[in-house]
């Protein structure tokens, strides 16, 4: 579907409306909204159970999201939000015109940096961002369009697979794609693997890569940040329960779960997770499900990995994403790494 698609000739002044386009290349499997909960199924009936964390936003888990990145312990946001503030004007030096594209858009708060940074080296402003929310991302490139008076916006509504399969921008600038905010953390690495590949088929030689990562360090700094003092990644995490008791007619009752997170050092990664309290049978009706838990089982909700800079610099080089450049903040907590693409290696 699109939302609005014109064109307005050379010298024309542009509407709103003529410097926006949204294209919807979702199908009803790829979200949560159409999903027949195969993988529900499959994550409760292995062993040890894990769920995919896509479903922990809904309305209320997104709304919990934007809460947690604001907590004094949650410093993934603030640091790599401030390192963007000190560095997008390096970053638009370095990159020179292009067609930004960023997966995994939101509500696009930290890439007005990088915006600001490109209009003010007087570059045209060309976005693509991508995410699964229609409504997010409507909401978010209206907002833009009047910011930015000379930004073009073509939003995808897709998973990140069908955003980089889609053609690219036609302008012969280089393309920039962003994937910030540490969403690498929360793949596995042969999720992680598969990723970066479609990443790089997406590019062309001469384009960039803008990967926000969060690094490895001292656990009690990495702990606290999954397990805040006011509860609301608590909340975050049993959300998800209440979100399948309601999208799969489920009875897990909430209170009989409890929130735990903890960084296992081996495979470098905060685990998150939904400990049963007590030995209990919860039933998804929809899905025709029945699921026994014994006292203390635990149930995976989320990893999020720590990466470390010198192996994760190995790693992009290998997928032809030699790092040119990495910014970071005063404490070495997070990074934002500017890889080029090159040849296929
Ligand atoms: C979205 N992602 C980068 C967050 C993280 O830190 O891994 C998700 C999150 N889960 C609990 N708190 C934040």
């Amino acid at each position: 579907m699109t939302f609005a698609l014109s064109h307005a000739a050379p010298g024309q002044d542009l509407t709103l409306d003529d410097r926006l386009v949204i294209q919807d290349l979702l199908s009803p499997s790829d979200d949560c909204r159409g999903d027949d909960g195969a993988d529900v199924i499959a994550g409760l009936t292995r062993q040890p159970k894990a769920l995919p964390p896509k479903y922990f936003y809904d309305h209320l888990g997104s709304h919990l999201f934007e809460q947690i990145t604001t907590l004094p312990e949650y410093y993934l946001t603030r640091t790599e939000t401030a390192i963007l503030q000190a560095h997008s004007g390096d970053i638009a030096d370095r990159v020179g015109p292009c067609d930004l594209m960023e997966v995994g858009s939101g509500s696009s708060t930290k890439t007005r940096y990088l915006l600001t940074a490109l209009a003010q080296a007087g570059y045209p402003l060309s976005y693509q961002p991508v995410d699964v929310s229609g409504a997010m991302l409507k909401t978010t490139a209206d907002q833009l369009l009047v910011e930015y008076p000379r930004l073009r916006i073509q939003g995808l509504v897709a998973t990140y697979e069908a955003a980089l399969a889609y053609p690219r921008p036609a302008s012969g600038y280089p393309r920039l794609i962003a994937f910030i905010g540490s969403t690498l953390g929360n793949l596995d690495p042969e999720q992680c693997h598969a990723l970066l590949d479609r990443i790089t088929s997406a590019m062309e030689p001469g384009d960039y890569f803008l990967l926000g990562v969060d690094l490895v360090k001292d656990i009690d700094v990495l702990e606290r940040a999954y397990n805040d003092s006011q509860g609301v990644t608590a909340a975050f995490n049993l959300n998800m329960l209440q979100h399948l008791n309601w999208r799969f007619g489920g009875n897990f009752d909430l209170g009989r779960f409890r929130h735990r997170a903890e960084f296992n050092p081996w495979a470098s990664q905060i685990e998150i997770y939904l400990d049963s309290l007590e030995s209990q049978r919860v039933h998804l009706e929809q899905l025709d499900l029945g699921v026994t838990f014994s006292r203390g089982e635990p149930l995976l909700s989320e990893i999020s990995r720590k990466f470390d800079l010198a192996s994760l610099t190995a790693s992009l080089t290998a997928v032809g994403l030699p790092v040119q450049q990495v910014f970071m903040d005063d404490q070495d907590w997070f990074a934002l790494l500017l890889c080029r693409r090159v040849a296929a290696p």
